[in-house]
């Protein structure tokens, strides 16, 4: 693995010897027997808000012995039109690895590709492939294994994090259903990239992995091991904020939907959370430990990442 630009581009085998590998990080926080990162000098370059993606990145790094600076793309040339190729090329020749967060995906793999340095996805509008991993995680630490499990996505299903999810379980053998009113759904482009092949509302993968898509959020949640939302104005769509309310609206996660899933269901959540919008502050407060917990693990899924980015530099 030379980068992070996708769950698209991880193959099953990368996803689960991260996830691995995250577990042991966890366990052995503060004693690991060596510090992979050491000499190093990572760059954060973030286009988008975080709170999250970059204290986690930011004492990740420095915990496997690296250094990192962060640089708000606004406050640099690229804010005033230099190209991110050339900007790659800047920072490929002074630091050892980088981690972006922006708009396009576009631009995370011509930075991977002009930069020629390791180059994490912090998020772009396509994909959010760290949160994912450390989801997997905390589902494996919750329920023993994602194994047979069924995730409910409810909420905009076009989005990142869904999208993200989508990938996953198009390589994994578990259930994922996307509940989103139809102009909130995955586009037909990427399900049909995921599921080659797949006819009608549900696709499935060898390994027993399988999508639903519908807009019936009760049918979605109905039995589900884990609940999961994100935010209905994902960052840069703030203008069609007042249209994603009223689409949206309805599309929450409360007691209500709680009670058809599992008994003793994960409700989860990638935060930042928008109390009475995706989720009501009761249901948020009832599942606070668990989604803290899938909070934390950022920290030690993207340590994962990190030092097997190391590793396969030698
Ligand atoms: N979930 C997540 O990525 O949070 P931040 O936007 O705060 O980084
Ligand atoms: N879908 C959200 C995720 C935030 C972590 C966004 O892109 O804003």
């Amino acid at each position: 693995m030379n980068h992070l630009l996708s769950i698209e581009s991880l193959s099953r085998d990368e996803m689960h010897a991260i996830l691995g590998l995250a577990a042991r990080m966890k366990k052995t926080r503060g004693a690991h027997e060596k510090h992979p990162l050491r000499h190093q000098c990572w760059a954060l370059m973030f286009s988008k808000s975080s709170t999250r993606t970059r204290v986690s990145f930011e004492v990740g790094i420095r915990e496997l012995g690296g250094d990192v600076f962060f640089l708000a793309a606004d406050d640099i040339q690229l804010g005033r039109g230099e190209p991110i190729a050339d900007t790659a090329r800047v920072l490929g020749r002074m630091c050892q690895g980088a981690v972006i967060r922006t708009f396009a995906q576009s631009e995370v793999e011509d930075f991977a590709r002009f930069s020629g340095i390791p180059t994490i996805n912090a998020l772009t509008d396509s994909e959010h492939p760290c949160q994912i991993l450390a989801d997997l995680q905390t589902v494996n630490e919750k329920l023993g294994s994602f194994a047979g499990k069924v995730v409910a996505f409810i909420g905009d299903g076009a989005c990142n994090v869904p999208v993200s999810w989508l990938w996953a379980a198009s390589k994994l053998d578990f259930e994922l259903r996307i509940a989103a009113p139809a102009e909130f759904q995955p586009d037909p482009a990427v399900i049909a990239r995921a599921f080659p092949g797949a006819h009608g509302a549900t696709c499935s993968n060898p390994q027993g992995g399988r999508l639903v898509v519908t807009d019936d959020l009760e049918a979605a949640a109905r039995g589900a091991d884990v609940l999961y939302t994100d935010v209905w104005v994902s960052m840069g769509k703030e203008e069609e904020s007042a249209y994603r309310m009223a689409q949206l609206g309805g599309y929450q996660i409360n007691a209500r939907l709680v009670a058809l899933a599992k008994p003793g269901a994960l409700v989860m959540h990638c935060l930042p959370a928008y109390r009475g919008k995706e989720i009501d502050e009761e249901t948020f407060e009832a599942n606070a430990a668990t989604i803290f917990d899938q909070a934390e693990n950022r920290l030690h899924a993207q340590k994962a990442v990190l030092w097997m980015l190391a590793e396969a530099r030698g």
